[in-house]
């Protein structure tokens, strides 16, 4: 999807530009669009917060913490700090956005094209863009006015809603561009590429083929600077399983769309989400499990237990662990498990999707020897490697006919190939107006409605999230999820990728 915007002149604003957000994958994002010229001569990027910097100052921060994430000191470094411009305020005042109407004035040509990005806690989502519209900035008489919104898109169904009818009041649909930087990574992305560009998966992927299929994102951190936010707001489903891994979910689960357009594409992810099966909360400890860190060790050092987190309530019971198992109930997957997880504090930093496939009808090598019935698996690996494996069996040389399982191993990137970061990518779609990789309001809907009767039956139970040491896989239960199958989680893209 790369394109040439150096012909569209344009603002981007920044809200909340010295949060983590900006500050670690935002303007390094915009740095990288200016270095691969990407950006018009023109673009400015005006930073807004709370802090007084002068546009002197701020210059100096960035500079400071783009050196720090290792960025060259050179002459496009010097460029990019040039675009940059600072105004301080609060995003409460009505003041703000006058002083913010006359930067964007004075701002000669791209005063037509304004960018708003909102890096801001989501309760301040709806104040700043009463503030825009009252100032009159969402107005499109000239150019464009586009508006993104972080995720959480509210923290339920009915916040969701309200926010949505907030936003709509002010800004038309295509105005608004929903961010789900995960959509945005570039393995994700290539699960389009997989099932689309190639024939060979189509045939066997659907419930005559497919056992079932396990989703991963495994985080070795904790909390972090974040606690307060995710105690209060957060926990894995929201923060995870709502949002990104429903995404990757309906991305391998989708019907091939018409074309790659915009709402093409969505109308098929919508789809998918539209069709999950209400989580049976009858059964709710088989179908969805939460736990929470407690102390332990991760990489050979010990870490505190989430209740231990500065930040975090005494008792709380925000998960930090969640693992689902959902169904799509439509033609290609009625009755396929898919199993989505999420973790913080895990043994390994790790996002796959493992696809295990069916026995053969009849097993013609039972009788032969040491034969163990391996069922093939298509492992895609997210991050860190972002590979394609497909584990066969095979005949072990020899006189006996013995069989053992092999790999197909592909790595999707070689040595030395730089990968795109996903802000990357979705920073420079918001310039060209491309919605394809952001998420439609009915998608969002659908994905509340996925998960909050799970959510709402936690927060009516007393008892606190299952707790599991840190640096390990999770609660033990979690492999309850499976019921009494032969089916376990895949943590690794190895042969042995239980381990
Ligand atoms: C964010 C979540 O959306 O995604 C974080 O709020 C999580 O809690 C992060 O750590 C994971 O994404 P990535 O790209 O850092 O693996």
């Amino acid at each position: 999807m790369s394109c040439d915007c150096v012909g569209i002149s344009h603002a981007y604003v920044i809200f909340g530009a010295t949060g983590n957000l900006a500050v670690h994958k935002l303007l390094p994002a915009l740095y990288q669009l200016h270095c691969m010229g990407h950006l018009a001569d023109d673009v400015e990027i005006l930073g807004c917060g709370r802090t007084p910097f002068t546009q002197v100052s701020w210059q100096a921060e960035v500079r400071q913490q783009l050196l720090k994430q290792g960025v060259a000191d050179d002459a496009a470094l010097e460029g990019f700090i040039q675009r940059l411009d600072y105004l301080a305020g609060s995003l409460t005042e009505a003041t703000f956005y006058q002083a913010l109407g006359a930067w964007i004035q004075s701002d000669g040509e791209c005063a037509n094209n304004v960018i708003f990005y909102l890096s801001v806690s989501p309760d301040l989502y709806v104040t700043v863009t009463e503030g825009l519209a009252a100032a009159q900035l969402l107005d499109e008489a000239q150019g464009f006015r586009r508006m993104v919104i972080e995720k959480p898109f509210g923290h339920d169904l009915e916040s969701a809603r309200t926010l949505q009818h907030s936003l709509s009041e002010h800004l038309k649909e295509e105005q608004i561009y929903r961010i789900d930087h995960y959509v945005g990574k570039e393995a994700v992305q290539n699960l389009l590429v997989l099932r689309f560009a190639n024939l060979i998966l189509e045939p066997l992927w659907n419930r005559y083929h497919i056992d079932h299929i396990q989703i991963t994102h495994a985080e070795t951190v904790g909390v972090d600077g974040r606690a307060s936010y995710y105690d209060k707001s957060g926990g894995a489903v929201r923060d995870m399983i709502q949002s990104h891994l429903l995404q990757v979910m309906a991305l391998l689960a989708m019907e091939p769309p018409v074309s790659l357009e915009a709402e093409a594409l969505r109308n098929e992810k919508v789809k998918v989400l539209q069709s999950i099966r209400p989580v049976n909360l009858e059964a709710l400890a088989t179908h969805a499990i939460r736990g929470q860190y407690a102390a332990g060790e991760v990489k050979g050092e010990a870490v505190p237990g989430y209740l231990q987190e500065t930040g975090v309530a005494a008792g709380s019971h925000t998960e930090s662990y969640a693992a689902m198992k959902l169904y799509i109930d439509n033609w290609r997957w009625k009755d396929v498990p898919f199993y989505l997880r999420t973790g913080k504090r895990l043994k390994e930093r790790r996002s796959l999707v493992a696809v295990r496939f069916k026995q053969p009808p009849m097993q013609l090598f039972k009788g032969s020897g040491v034969y163990q019935p391996h069922p093939n698996w298509l492992l895609i690996g997210i991050q860190p490697e972002d590979a394609v494996r497909m584990e066969i069996s095979a005949k072990v040389p020899g006189l006996e006919m013995h069989t053992r399982q092999i790999v197909m191993d592909a790595s999707v990137s070689t040595p030395g190939e730089r990968k795109a970061e996903a802000y990357e990518e979705l920073l420079l779609d918001v310039i060209k107006g491309d919605r394809s990789l952001f998420l439609r309001y009915d998608e969002v809907k659908a994905a509340w409605t996925v998960v909050d009767p799970v959510m709402q039956r936690w927060a009516d139970d007393e008892q606190l999230p299952l707790q599991y040491p840190a640096g390990g896989w999770g609660p033990k239960a979690a492999e309850k999820i499976f019921g009494d199958s032969d089916r376990a989680w895949r943590h690794t893209l190895s042969c042995n990728g239980g381990e």
